[in-house]
């Protein structure tokens, strides 16, 4: 079972500044919703209620999201605009929420390190809110822990990107598991590469269409706990970060690494062009725009 889910949510978001100087990026809206609360949802309908959020300095607006607010409350009882609080009521009435800051932004590995005190001893969840995705009509993480029951190790999120675009992602090379076509043991990741230094993958076995694609990491974790012991020994890697793909690199050498290509869609909301793409895709769902 998994029971908790990790919430990284410390990080600067540099690419969207100014905005993101005061509001963190977690709480920039798609439409009327923040993104971190995209993400509670996300884990509250593959089951998880216990949500353990990484923040950091300036991040308050976070835990009050996610808290009462009886003044506003008790203001729009028994009028026409009630209802506007219902979705985060039930958000808030179904989760428990648990908080721990990064004191040191030290990267996504070292994010999810201080996130032990909140996890312990047992297998977890991870979503980065600000990579939005939308598995049709299965959820994404609830496919994710199926395949952990089966397969009781590590399980990351996938998807196809342009050749042109590794920079932006960690990339993997895996065999596909025999009678899937859609699930890989992981054989080698790189964090971030650049295209030409992925001469390697001419070889790649995940991914034929090697020349005009690759597999990158979607923002969706299912982690071991030994996980927490890789970290504390890995060096900074990349951008001088502790970098979640190294420890898992550590796991998928052991064969303890499974990657699900997700079939739906991923908005890197974290940069301004995904944003954007996620609200005119919301918009158009919800038919605000024409
Ligand atoms: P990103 O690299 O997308 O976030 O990390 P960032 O560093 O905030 O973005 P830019 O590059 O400066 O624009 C992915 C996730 O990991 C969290 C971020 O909050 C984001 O949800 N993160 C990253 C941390 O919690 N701590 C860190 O030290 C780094």
């Amino acid at each position: 079972m998994i029971n908790k889910c990790l919430f990284p949510a410390a990080g600067y978001g540099t690419r969207f500044l100014p905005a993101t100087k005061a509001v963190p990026k977690e709480m920039l809206p798609i439409l009327n919703k923040p993104l971190l609360q995209y993400g509670v949802e996300e884990a509250l309908s593959a089951g998880i209620n216990n949500m353990a959020i990484v923040t950091g300095r300036g991040k308050r607006a976070i835990e009050d999201h996610f808290d009462n607010a009886s003044e506003l409350e008790s203001q729009l009882r028994g009028t026409s605009k009630e209802h506007y609080l219902d979705d985060i009521k039930s958000v808030i009435e179904k989760s428990t929420f648990t908080y721990i800051r990064q004191t040191q932004m030290l990267g996504l590995g070292h994010a999810i390190l201080t996130g032990e005190t909140l996890i312990g001893e047992e297998p977890f969840a991870v979503i980065l809110a600000d990579d939005l995705c939308i598995d049709g009509d299965i959820n994404l993480l609830s496919k994710m822990i199926k395949i952990y029951e089966k397969y009781q190790c590590s399980v990351i999120a996938i998807e196809e990107i342009p050749f042109t675009q590794t920079e932006k992602y960690g990339v993997i090379s895996g065999d596909l598991i025999d009678g899937t076509n859609d699930t890989y043991r992981v054989t080698n990741m790189f964090e971030k590469p650049k295209s030409h230094d992925l001469i390697e993958f001419v070889e790649d076995r995940v991914n034929p269409n090697y020349a005009s694609s690759f597999m990158a990491i979607a923002g969706r974790y299912i982690l071991t706990p030994d996980i927490f012991d890789i970290l504390k020994k890995i060096k900074p890697g990349k951008n001088g970060e502790i970098q979640i793909t190294d420890a898992l690199l550590f796991q998928a050498n052991q064969g303890k690494v499974i990657a699900y290509k997700f079939k739906g869609k991923r908005f890197d909301c974290g940069s301004v062009e995904g944003y954007i793409k996620a609200i005119n895709y919301f918009a158009k769902k919800q038919e605000l725009l024409k």
